[in-house]
């Protein structure tokens, strides 16, 4: 019988030796291993192609993979598939992967109503998530009226009122304007509960946000203090990817 309960169960996200080939395609991802503590803050990062997107996705079971995937202690199978997706919020790299509705708040409600909650909770999640996301007053309006920073807003805000216990987020700065990449940023700064993982190549906002960093690119190549890791331009550059621009001076998240 295989294990179903991590021997960490206070562990938020317990991902070992984790091996995930597309069909027919190369390795994705090769014997990671990753574990995240409730309250952590955590930029994936890594070049194009690293396996990013993929181990977001196969967190949530999107993905076949080996290995083993445990969340809040439960093991990610089959049976467990739709109590593990009502742990783990993922904002898919594209607004309009998430949003399907005819208004911002069904799309919102989508999650919470289909968990079984009564009228008036689902009513209180969407209130939540609309507000924490700024977009209370636009909960009537059609997604497909909406710019695209505010659809990426619609997005996250699809994911809060599920009330996750841990964000993920891929790639949430691509397309984004300054104005609306600087809110966003501004807005996970806020959010000072969350666990958070964050698949990104913008290294400017992983700074920003994010605590710790773990490199990948395929296999796990560093994990340890942000600081240390967007520090280190020989490691950087091994992997395609350059120091953040705004290293000197740089206000990173702790600070
Ligand atoms: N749907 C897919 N089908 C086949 N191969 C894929 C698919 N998505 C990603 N890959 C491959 O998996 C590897 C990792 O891609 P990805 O996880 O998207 O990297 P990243 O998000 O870090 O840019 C790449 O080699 C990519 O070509
Ligand atoms: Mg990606």
């Amino acid at each position: 019988m295989k294990r179903e309960t991590s021997p960490h169960p206070e562990r938020i996200l317990d991902c070992r030796g984790l091996h995930c080939a597309w069909p027919g395609g190369a390795l994705a991802l090769e014997d990671v291993d990753l574990t995240m503590r409730r309250g952590e803050r955590v930029a994936l990062i890594g070049p194009n192609g690293a396996g990013k997107s993929t181990l977001l996705r196969a967190l949530i079971g999107l993905v076949p993979f080996e290995g083993e995937i445990h969340v809040e202690g439960l093991a990610l199978r089959k049976s467990t598939l739709r109590d593990i997706r009502l742990r783990i919020g993922l904002v898919f790299q594209h607004p309009d992967d998430q949003l399907f509705s005819p208004s911002i708040a069904e799309d919102v409600a989508f999650g919470p109503a289909a968990m079984g909650l009564s009228a008036d909770e689902v009513t209180e999640r969407v209130r939540e998530a609309l507000d924490t996301t700024g977009l209370g007053e636009m909960a009537a309006r059609n997604p497909l009226e909406l710019s695209y920073g505010e659809r990426r807003r619609a997005a996250i805000a699809t994911v809060l009122s599920m009330r996750p216990v841990l964000l993920a987020m891929d790639e949430p700065s691509s397309n984004l304007d300054p104005a609306h990449r600087r809110r966003l940023i501004r807005w996970l700064q806020e959010q000072t509960d969350l666990t958070l993982l964050l698949a990104t190549h913008d290294l400017d906002m992983a700074a920003e946000t994010c605590t710790r960093a773990v490199l990948l690119s395929r296999r796990i190549v560093a994990d340890g203090p942000i600081r240390d890791i967007l520090a280190d331009r020989a490691l950087l550059e091994r992997h395609d990817l350059e120091p953040p621009l705004g290293m000197q001076g740089m206000r990173y998240y702790e600070t």
